[in-house]
């Protein structure tokens, strides 16, 4: 297996649209990793960057020790030579070629003898699990199956290096489930260089081995799947890793006594917190809807959980297991995950669990402590 390498890689399409921004991303060998970002945001461009179906305009891609494309040093090898498999956005799959030649496509293509070609197309599509669809056509198949013909096209050729493209678009939410399992097996087993890119949090958190994520083409965060939900370099990551409470305040005083004013929520702060925040004033804290707890009762704080005030309940929803619950303190309206329900207009005690709380930059929107 090799490594994929994207140094300082920044792509501009036209004379203004900067669709990749100086990007330094390392994929190790075996790894799968996981592209996140809005739409429009560069993940496709990164993807056809590394295949070779754009040439990067300046920086340079590596797969393994070879370089594949440089703009200043005149190299750009052709994606034929580049040993990669892309599924792309839609899949593509040709509707009036059976699916045994959809999958033989690449191999035919590199004038491979057919009986290799038979062996081949016939191991792929039993490690894939579609071997008695080869004599259909795509249209009489499950969109999961389809979704599997466009895997085992990527993969027959067995390429060093695999790229996904949103391959889960176009499935339902149940089947997704299934269809992320596999792929992530598939990924295991052969132990390919994988990078997959989505929008979706959930596919990022349950595949990757690492995530990157991007904004306006400019890479954010690259860390593991727990660092990005738990640690978010800034707000923008924080938000769309997952659901997060945020509010402005500010910080009083700096020995004891010291607290974060959020106008209706306040909390008293010390130790390394506090030593964290240091002399500035403006942040906004972060705390994601599960690390909120609410009591009807007074509950003796303890667990890294503090009383933040009182809050009056405003939606209670069911959310199989749990529920989601909106409580309003003041000017503030926090989403809480909570095991148990709550009626409309409650009144309840909040706390936060403080091991869980993040404070971010206001102006900057860096993450400060976290
Ligand atoms: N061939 C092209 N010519 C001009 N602009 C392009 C071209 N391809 C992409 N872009 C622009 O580059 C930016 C990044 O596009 P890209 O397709 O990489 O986004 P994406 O993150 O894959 O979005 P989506 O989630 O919608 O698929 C966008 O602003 C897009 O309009
Ligand atoms: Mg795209």
């Amino acid at each position: 297996m090799v490594r994929v390498y994207l140094h300082d890689v920044t792509k501009v399409f036209g004379k203004s649209v900067v669709a990749l921004d100086h990007v330094e991303l390392e994929v190790k060998s075996g790894e799968f990793m996981v592209v996140m970002g809005p739409s429009g945001h560069g993940k496709t461009t990164l993807l056809r960057v590394v295949a070779g179906l754009e040439e990067p305009t300046d920086g340079e891609v590596w797969i393994g020790d070879k370089l594949v494309a440089s703009a200043r040093k005149g190299v750009f090898v052709p994606p034929k030579d580049r040993n990669v498999g892309m599924v792309f956005q839609n899949w593509a799959l040709y509707p009036h070629m059976k699916v045994f030649d959809n999958i033989a496509f690449p191999l035919r293509i590199k004038k491979m003898p057919k009986q290799e070609i038979e062996r081949r197309v016939k191991e792929i599509a039993e490690v894939l699990g579609i071997a008695e669809t080869l004599d259909r056509y795509p249209r009489q198949l499950s969109g999961g199956q389809q979704q599997r013909v466009a895997i085992a096209r990527a993969l027959v050729k067995e390429p060093q290096v695999l790229l996904m493209d949103e391959p889960f678009s176009n499935l339902d939410a149940r089947v997704r489930v299934t269809a992320r399992a596999f792929v992530k097996d598939i990924q295991r087993r052969l132990g390919i260089t994988t990078i997959l890119v989505t929008h979706d949090p959930a596919d990022a958190l349950t595949l990757a081995d690492r995530i990157a994520v991007l904004r306006r083409g400019v890479v954010q965060q690259v860390g593991l799947p727990s660092e990005v939900y738990n640690r978010p370099s800034n707000i923008f990551v924080a938000n769309f890793i997952g659901d997060i409470n945020l509010i402005e305040g500010s910080v009083e005083g700096g020995g004891p006594g010291a607290l974060f004013d959020g106008g209706d929520v306040r909390i008293p702060l010390s130790g390394k917190l506090l030593e964290a925040l240091g002399r500035r004033s403006n942040v906004v804290l972060g705390i994601r809807p599960e690390d909120i707890m609410l009591s009807k009762e007074e509950l003796r704080a303890g667990g890294g959980f503090v009383s933040v005030g009182r809050g009056v309940v405003e939606i209670s929803e069911f959310a199989g297991g749990k529920f989601n619950v909106m409580v309003r303190m003041g000017s503030i309206e926090l989403k809480v995950v909570s095991s148990s329900s709550f009626g409309i207009g409650d009144q309840v005690n909040v706390y936060f669990n403080m091991d869980k709380v993040k404070f971010f930059d206001k102006s900057t929107k860096a993450l400060i402590y976290g």
